[in-house]
């Protein structure tokens, strides 16, 4: 019960931190919130500084179970180091929502202010992912053959495009519960791509394609360059030059 007392201080906490912060910018979605953060960090060690230092505040009580920076040392809680920050948003809405079920995580994501997801998200995307452990070769020799199935959207190296999980280096043992609950409906988590992927494997083909996903090399989490689709960011109209 004490884990539990540390939450409610937690929710307090988050609370009352996060008022005070969110201010101009709260107009805007918080994906583009996210990019944009995420941008000004890679550009300037001094504001990595200062989001690291917001974020790791944050982020202590997540540290309980998801390790400092994010890098768990509980082989059935996942890895939140190097992580795509719209994805990790994603699942917070889907653990606020309902969407995705786990009795720690529900209550918590619900407290989250917009500005509280944002400094967590960014912070997380940017630490550094620890190696995985390096199981049975001849089951991760398997598993590297399973995995030609997953990637098209997770990327040859676990990191892959736009919005997907990045999955190199992540626990094999959370990795396997995953794939069972999408597999085996449980309800835990709902998605009918994962669901439709993980149809035809068995637990001992799961249990493979999770070692090799585990033995997969750490990858640093990049910033999606903007589609070609979308309209280009440099044509603002406000940003005119003070030149005359
Ligand atoms: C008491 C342990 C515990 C604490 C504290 C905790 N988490 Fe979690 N978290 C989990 C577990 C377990 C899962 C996996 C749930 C599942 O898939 O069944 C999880 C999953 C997640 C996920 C999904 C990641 C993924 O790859 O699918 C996110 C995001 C997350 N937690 C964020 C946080 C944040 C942010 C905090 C702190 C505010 C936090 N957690 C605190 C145990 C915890
Ligand atoms: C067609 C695209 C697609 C393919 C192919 C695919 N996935 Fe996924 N995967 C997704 C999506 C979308 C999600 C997010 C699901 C959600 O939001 O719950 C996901 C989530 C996951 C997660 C959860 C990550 C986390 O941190 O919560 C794991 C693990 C995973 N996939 C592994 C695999 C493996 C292994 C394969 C191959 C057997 C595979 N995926 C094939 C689209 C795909």
């Amino acid at each position: 019960m004490k884990l539990l007392k540390q939450a409610i201080f937690l929710v307090l906490f988050l609370a009352l931190g996060c008022a005070q912060a969110q201010e101009e910018e709260e107009i805007l979605p918080i994906e583009t919130r996210v990019n944009a953060r995420l941008a000004a960090v890679d550009k300037s060690p001094k504001v990595w500084e200062k989001v690291r230092k917001v974020g790791a505040e944050r982020a202590l009580f997540c540290s309980v179970c998801h390790g400092e920076d994010g890098n768990s040392k509980k082989d059935n809680v996942p890895k939140l180091a190097a992580q795509n920050p719209v994805y990790l948003l994603d699942q917070l809405e889907k653990f606020a929502d309902g969407t995705r079920k786990s009795f720690v995580m529900q209550d918590l994501a619900k407290s989250f202010s917009d500005q509280d997801k944002i400094d967590l998200v960014v912070y997380y995307a940017r630490s550094s992912r620890a190696i995985g452990a390096i199981g049975d070769p001849e089951l991760i020799a398997r598993g590297k053959e399973l995995y030609a199935k997953c990637q098209g959207c997770h990327g040859e190296d676990g990191m892959g495009a736009s919005g997907y999980a990045n999955i190199a280096a992540q626990h094999a043992t959370f990795v396997e519960a995953t794939l069972i609950d999408f597999r085996d409906e449980t309800g835990n988590r709902n998605n009918p791509v994962m669901t439709a992927m993980t149809q035809g494997l068995s637990d001992a083909d799961i249990r493979a394609v999770a070692a090799y996903v585990e033995s997969m090399p750490p990858k640093k989490f990049e910033l999606v360059k903007p589609q070609p689709s979308e309209p280009a960011t440099e044509t603002k109209p406000e940003a005119v030059s003070s030149e005359e």
